[in-house]
């Protein structure tokens, strides 16, 4: 990856590749075609947001520490050249990433665009219910994707990015997160990553799929309300220690890259067998809750369209479109 330095972000990525090498103000102000003074007041900018630089006399600059914050000067870093992600646009605070993902893929965005906020102030959970997003603490996404595939097929995105969540985690944090059909992470039995799939279709043609994902990373026991004390975690909570967001957004970022590639050239079955590797659901006993019904049985696998097969006491299987799971063993 190699930037012209034209702007303050162009500046910071020049800074982030350097690894530690000391920049040239003066061949900075050459190549950008500005003022020493310009590329002074891009670096005090830098400093502001937390970015910890050295003037070394002679030498230049040189970046000695980055703030924990998700922008995508430093997911890019930590991505390398990964081809999948496309724009990455970074927020603040919003009220929830999702409806300017939908925005934003109206408007055309390319498969890879991604929209990612330190916080969320009205984060959107599956079935209306909220999702709690404390600033700096997560990482609160939603990636547009693109693939043509007809509208039934776009169930399978949401275990194709619990996949890559799951193993993002493991690989990045080294948390043994297991997945909870049809969407939840689980990690020490509690909750740790919620996924929402919405979609944006004609009648026979997916137009983008939005994959807004919720990661629980630092928070500590205190930082959830109350309520969720009991059922929520973070991966700090499970490790013992911090966790570095931009690593882990990259992480799973360039998983759900391989996946998608992986599925759109051999088809469902490769992330079925994934799925089912980390899923904790299979060969559980497990009550599910539907809108019209509550069932019990042995849950024996998810079918090509994502739905989990559940064996009932009397023998019969059922599938299960869309229910609250509770594990039971
Ligand atoms: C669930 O388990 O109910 C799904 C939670 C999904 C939360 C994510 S955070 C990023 C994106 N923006 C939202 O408002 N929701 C999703």
């Amino acid at each position: 990856m190699d930037s012209t330095v034209k702007d303050k972000e162009s500046l910071l990525a020049r800074l982030l590749e350097a690894g530690g090498e000391p920049l040239s103000g003066q061949a900075i102000a050459d190549e950008a075609g500005v003022s020493r003074t310009a590329v002074w007041k891009w670096i005090k900018e830098l400093e502001e947001e937390g970015y910890r630089i050295r003037s070394v006399r002679k030498k230049g600059y040189v970046l000695e520490g980055v703030p924990d914050i998700l922008t995508p000067e430093l997911i890019r870093k930590e991505l390398g050249g990964d081809e999948f992600v496309g724009r990455i646009l970074h927020f603040d605070s919003v009220e929830s990433t999702m409806p300017i993902a939908h925005r934003e893929a109206q408007e055309g965005a390319a498969d890879g665009t991604v929209i990612i906020a330190e916080e969320q102030t009205s984060g959107k959970g599956r079935l209306a219910r909220p999702w709690t997003s404390a600033a700096g603490k997560g990482i609160w996404m939603s990636v547009i994707l693109t693939p043509d595939i007809p509208p039934h097929k776009a169930p399978q995105f949401t275990l194709i990015a619990a996949v890559s969540v799951c193993r993002a985690i493991r690989e990045t944090a080294g948390v043994e997160a297991r997945i909870k059909w049809p969407n939840d992470l689980l990690a020490g039995g509690r909750k740790v990553t919620g996924i929402l799939t919405e979609l944006q279709a004609d009648p026979d043609r997916v137009k983008a799929i939005i994959i807004g994902i919720g990661i629980n990373v630092n928070q500590d026991p205190g930082d959830f309300p109350e309520s969720l004390q009991p059922i929520a975690t973070s991966l700090k909570i499970q490790s013992g220690q911090k966790v570095d967001r931009a690593k882990l957004a990259a992480g799973v970022l360039r998983r759900l890259g391989e996946c998608s590639r992986l599925y759109l050239e051999k088809g469902f079955p490769p992330i079925k067998k994934m799925w089912e590797e980390d899923a904790i659901t299979i060969g559980r006993r497990v009550k599910a809750v539907t809108v019209r019904e509550t069932l019990t049985g042995t849950a024996v696998g998810i079918t090509e369209e994502g739905v989990l097969e559940l064996r009932l006491d009397d023998g019969t299987i059922r599938g299960i479109y869309s229910a609250d799971i509770e594990l039971q063993d």
